[in-house]
C-alpha cells in the first residue's frame, strides 16, 4: 500500500502536514478512468489558500489544500489516450471536463460538469467540487488528456521548473488580468497588489508591451520586489490620494488599464492601510482608469465570508460605486482565470527566455514539512512565492 502526505487546513490560522489517502482514479462514487495519478514535483502556496487558512471562507476542517500542481505521470486511467506515464505536466488549477458548453468555448474556469454545487472547480478548494488538493506527494487529476500541459523535454523543464511551476495558476492569472484590462503595446497600467499575482501581472504587462507599469501595495518589501524588474510603485501607507500619486508619476491622474490583484481582503489607504475595506480596490480603480478603459479583476471575491465586518459583506455584497464605472463606460472582467487559454504560450515564453517570471515573483523552494512555516511567512507578507518540493526533486 502506497502512502501519501498532504497539507491539511485545521482551523483558522492552522495548517498541518498529515498522512492522507493515496489517490484513486475516482472521486467518491464518480469513476475517473479519464484521470491520472501524479507524483508531485512542485506545488505552490497561493493567496487564494490564505483566504481559507485565515478563516475567511467556509472551508471545512481537514480539507487538503493545494491547486498549483506540476508533476510526473505515474499511472494513467483506461480512458486516457494521449498523456503517458513518464510525462512531466503542468496542471491548470481549474478542473475542466472538456465536454460541456463552457469548456467547448474555452471557459474552463466555469466548467459545468465538475462541481455539482456551482460552475467551476479546483483542487483543494472550498466550494470547488471536493477534489483533493495537491500540496501533497501524490494527487489525482481527472480528464487528463484535456487538462494537462505536457512539457516538451523533461530535462529542460526540470532546469526551468521554478518558472514552469507558475503556469498552474499565477502566471496565467496575472496575464489574464492584464489581457482583460486591455493591456497592449504602450499601455500605462496600474496593478493593485504586489503579492505573487500582482507581480506576475506586472511582469505580464511588460511581456504584452506596456510602456509603464505602476504597482500599489502597503508592504515595502513587496514594492521593492516590483521595482526590481522595472515597475514604478506607490506605497499605500502614505496619505497622498491614489490619483495624485498616479499624477506624480504619469503627469495626469489616470491610467489606461487597471488590474485588481487584491480581492475582498483589501485594506484601505493612508491612515486606513491596516483596516479592511473590501470594496476599496474596485472603487479606486474605477476612479483612476480612463473613460473607456478596462479593468481586470483576478482578485478573489466570495459569496460567503464569515469574517466580514459588515453584514452585507458576509454574502459578498459590497458597496461599489458602479455609477462611476458606468459613466466612464468601463469594462470589468471578473472570475477564475481560464488557465488553459494561456499556459502553452506562456510556457514557450519561459522556455525561449522571453520572461523571468520566477525571479519577478521571487520563488523560494521549500520542503513539504516546511510548508507550515511557508504559510505563516506568506501570511506575514513575505515578498516570496513559496514552492513546495515534496519529493526533493528540485536541485538547489
Ligand atoms: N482569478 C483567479 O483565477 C485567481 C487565481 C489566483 C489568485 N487569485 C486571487 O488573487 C489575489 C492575489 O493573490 P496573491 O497570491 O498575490 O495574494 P496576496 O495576499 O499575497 O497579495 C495581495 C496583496 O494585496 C495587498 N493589498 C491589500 N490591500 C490593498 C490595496 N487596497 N491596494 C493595493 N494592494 C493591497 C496586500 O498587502 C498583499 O500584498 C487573491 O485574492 C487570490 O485569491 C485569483
Ligand atoms: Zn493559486
Ligand atoms: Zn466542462
Amino acid at each position: 500500500m502506497s502512502t501519501n502526505q498532504g497539507v491539511a487546513y485545521v482551523k483558522p490560522g492552522v495548517v498541518e502536514v498529515r498522512g492522507i489517502e493515496y489517490p484513486k482514479l475516482a472521486l467518491g462514487n464518480r469513476k475517473c478512468d479519464h484521470g491520472v495519478i501524479l507524483k508531485i514535483v512542485s506545488t505552490n502556496i497561493c493567496g487564494s489558500d490564505q483566504h481559507m487558512v485565515r478563516g475567511r471562507t467556509t472551508a471545512p476542517e481537514g480539507l487538503i489544500l493545494g491547486h498549483e500542481i506540476t508533476g510526473l505521470v505515474i499511472e494513467a486511467g483506461n480512458d486516457v489516450e494521449f498523456i503517458r506515464v513518464g510525462d512531466l505536466v503542468s496542471v491548470p488549477f481549474n478542473i475542466a471536463c472538456g465536454r460541456c458548453r463552457n469548456c467547448k468555448v474555452g471557459q474552463t474556469g466555469i466548467c459545468l460538469s465538475v462541481n455539482p454545487a456551482r460552475p467551476g472547480a479546483a483542487y483543494g478548494y472550498v466550494d470547488m467540487g471536493g477534489w483533493v488538493g495537491g500540496q501533497a506527494e501524490y494527487v489525482m487529476v481527472p480528464y487528463a488528456d484535456f487538462n494537462l500541459l505536457k512539457f516538451p523535454d523533461r530535462d529542460q523543464a526540470m532546469e526551468k521548473i521554478r518558472d514552469l511551476t507558475l503556469l498552474s495558476d499565477i502566471f496565467p492569472t496575472g496575464f489574464h488580468g492584464a489581457v482583460t484590462a486591455g493591456v497592449g503595446p504602450g499601455s500605462i497600467v496600474y496593478v493593485a497588489g504586489a503579492g505573487p499575482v500582482g507581480l506576475a501581472c506586472a511582469a505580464s504587462c511588460q511581456l504584452l508591451g506596456a510602456a509603464l507599469v505602476i504597482v500599489g501595495d502597503m508592504i515595502p518589501e513587496r514594492l521593492a520586489q516590483a521595482r526590481s524588474f522595472g515597475c514604478e510603485t506607490i506605497d499605500l501607507r502614505e496619505k497622498t490620494p491614489l490619483a495624485d500619486a498616479i499624477e506624480a508619476i504619469v503627469g495626469v491622474p489616470e491610467v489606461d488599464c487597471a488590474v485588481d490583484c487584491v480581492g475582498f481582503e483589501a485594506k484601505g489607504h493612508g491612515a486606513d492601510a491596516d483596516q479592511e475595506q473590501p470594496a476599496t480596490v474596485l472603487n479606486a480603480v474605477m476612479a483612476i482608469t480612463r473613460a473607456g478603459g478596462a479593468i481586470g479583476i483576478p482578485g478573489l471575491y466570495v459569496t460567503g465570508d464569515p469574517g466580514a465586518r459588515e453584514e452585507a459583506a458576509k454574502i459578498g455584497s459590497l458597496s461599489i460605486r458602479i455609477g462611476l464605472g458606468w459613466a466612464k463606460s468601463h469594462s470589468l472582467h471578473t472570475g477564475q482565470c481560464p488557465v488553459m487559454r494561456y499556459h502553452r504560450q506562456l510556457m514557450n515564453a519561459i522556455l525561449y527566455d522571453r520572461i523571468q517570471i520566477a525571479k519577478a515573483v521571487n520563488v523560494q523552494v521549500i520542503t513539504l514539512k516546511d510548508s507550515v512555516k511557508g504559510y505563516a511567512d506568506f501570511d506575514q507578507g513575505a515578498a516570496k512565492k513559496f514552492v513546495i518540493d515534496p519529493h526533493g526533486m528540485i536541485a538547489n
